[in-house]
């Protein structure tokens, strides 16, 4: 069985062609730099960017594979959540497809192909674990009793993690994206030099808050000289990743307990991070938890993901009309009730 999954939910143009549910054989992905320049995502330049790279990755996909559009058993394409002018290119693109090739057309959520790259990374993976999904959108815990089968445990309350690495990295004036800027400065300072507060809200609950992380590095800032901050850059950077990934380890690793698990799964773009992914190995042996987590390639956006979550649902007869929509603030749902 052969699926293409089409990802064009943010800044990335993705196709990817996944055999057999876990076999990845090509995963295009065409990063957009014409963000770099803003500071963050425009928009309307990510979709027109969409428009013009998303055939060429097609293409590209095809011919690294040596298949042709004719070979695949269905299309599978990201319908929320994402930018809305964003998620529209993928998904005409592929409705086009799957009419003039009489094609089963698959819609999948972006936050369940995060998920999904667990799998493609690890086929041994399976439920019921706990998993921390955690990127420049979304910041949340979700307990997967079965592929496709999804409980929500708490998610943030206001900025994803993510996003809260993407604005910090602006205010120090380091790049963009965020997340690996810090992270690479961080590798040279001290987390334990400038103590940043950490939010754990009512600690027997899964939710998280970013918002006050990233306003007491504001306040620092604005209460330093330039020659100042300059000199402690890396110790800021280290200081701030420490608070975000104090929080993220143990609420993932409390709500792990909770639901007796002993396997958690890190994905999305921020699991890229080292302190994060070190930390949570290391704790989560302490419990006798063991923790996994995508290469980087398969945490941050990419259609391998979509292509290996679209190939379970199809396998699953979920089948989308082509009336099928794009829905900007798609939640994570479980798709059909499972038997129990
Ligand atoms: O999953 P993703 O590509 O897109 C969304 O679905 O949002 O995640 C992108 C996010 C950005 O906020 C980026 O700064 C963050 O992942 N990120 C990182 C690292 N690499 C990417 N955050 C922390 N440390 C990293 N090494
Ligand atoms: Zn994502």
């Amino acid at each position: 069985m052969l699926v293409l999954g089409i990802d064009t939910s943010c800044d990335d143009t993705s196709v990817a062609i996944v055999q057999d549910s876990t076999t990845l054989l090509a995963n295009v992905i065409s990063s957009q730099g014409i963000h770099l320049d803003y500071g963050g995502v425009v928009p309307e330049l990510a979709s027109r960017a969409h428009l013009t790279l998303l055939l060429p990755a097609i293409d590209s996909a095809l011919q690294t594979t040596g298949k042709r559009l004719q070979d695949m058993d269905a299309i599978a394409v990201t319908c929320g959540p994402g930018l809305i002018g964003s998620l529209l290119i993928g998904l005409s693109i592929a409705k086009s497809m799957a009419f003039a090739l009489k094609k089963p057309l698959v819609g999948v959520n972006h936050i369940e192909g995060h998920i999904f790259a667990g799998r493609l990374a690890d086929p041994d993976l399976t439920p019921p674990f706990v998993t921390l999904i955690v990127s420049g959108g979304h910041t949340q815990l979700v307990h997967v009793r079965a592929w496709g089968d999804y409980d929500i445990l708490g998610r943030t309350r206001d900025d994803a993690a993510g996003e809260a690495f993407d604005k910090v990295a602006k205010m120090l004036d380091i790049g963009f994206p965020g997340g690996p800027a810090i992270d690479r400065l961080a590798a040279s300072g001290d987390p334990a030099r400038i103590a940043f507060p950490r939010a754990y809200l009512d600690r027997s609950r899964s939710e998280f808050s970013f918002s006050g992380v990233k306003t007491a590095v504001r306040t620092y800032l604005a209460t330093r000289s330039v020659d100042e901050i300059a000199h402690e850059l890396p110790h800021i950077a280290a200081g701030f990743q420490a608070a975000v990934v104090d929080v993220l380890v143990d609420k993932t690793l409390d709500a792990a307990r909770k639901m007796d698990s002993r396997r958690i799964l890190l994905t999305g773009g921020v699991a890229c991070n080292r302190r994060l992914r070190r930390q949570m190995t290391e704790q989560g042996a302490v419990h006798g938890i063991t923790v996994t987590y995508p290469p980087p390639i398969l945490c941050t956006d990419n259609g391998a993901m979509i292509a290996a979550a679209g190939s379970f649902h199809f396998s699953q007869g979920h089948i989308a009309p082509l009336s099928l929509s794009a829905d900007p603030r798609a939640k994570l749902t479980t798709a059909r009730p499972v038997p129990r």
